[in-house]
């Protein structure tokens, strides 16, 4: 039993790809979506810089110091709730949307061009956290 326990584990490893190269296929799927919905605000490299940013009321915020501004912490499961719920779970009011929606209803799908059902949003949000995560700045 533990024989095949062990089999199965190693056969797993061999077929499934490396936590790493899972993590960097997350990340530059994230970086796909940023450039296409978030950089019209935040900036190309998340400072808050981006096109529309004079035109908002309350400031697209700086995406690379998410960490820094929480104790050196980065909060994944935080700001995964901000991207789906936008301004709705912020607390400034501004004009952060509710991309669980936006997405759900984007007729052209994720980056994958997989169909957008609820498990694909939540994975394109997933790629969108895994992407800010790698973007933010050293202490
Ligand atoms: C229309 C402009 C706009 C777009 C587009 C936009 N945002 Fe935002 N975002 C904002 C604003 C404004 C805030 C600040 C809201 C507040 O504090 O009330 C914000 C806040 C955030 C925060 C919270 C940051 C913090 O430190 O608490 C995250 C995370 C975020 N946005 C991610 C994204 C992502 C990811 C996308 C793309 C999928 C995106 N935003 C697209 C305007 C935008």
């Amino acid at each position: 039993m533990r024989q095949a326990l062990v089999a199965l584990a190693c056969g797993g490893m061999l077929l499934s790809p490396t936590l790493a190269q899972e993590g960097a296929r997350e990340v530059t799927f994230g970086a796909v979506t940023y450039a296409l919905s978030c950089a019209v605000c935040h900036g190309e490299a998340g400072h808050g810089d981006g096109e529309m940013a004079d035109e908002l009321a309350v400031p697209a915020a700086d995406l690379t110091g998410i960490a820094q501004r929480n104790g050196g912490v980065f909060p994944a499961e935080r700001v995964a709730e901000v991207i789906r719920g936008g301004s709705a779970v912020t607390t400034h009011g501004g004009q952060m949307p509710a991309w669980g929606l936006v997405f759900l209803k984007d007729p052209s799908g994720p980056a994958d061009g997989q169909p957008a059902t609820s498990t694909a949003v939540e994975r394109r949000i997933a790629e969108l956290v895994a992407f800010l995560e790698s973007i933010q700045a050293k202490p």
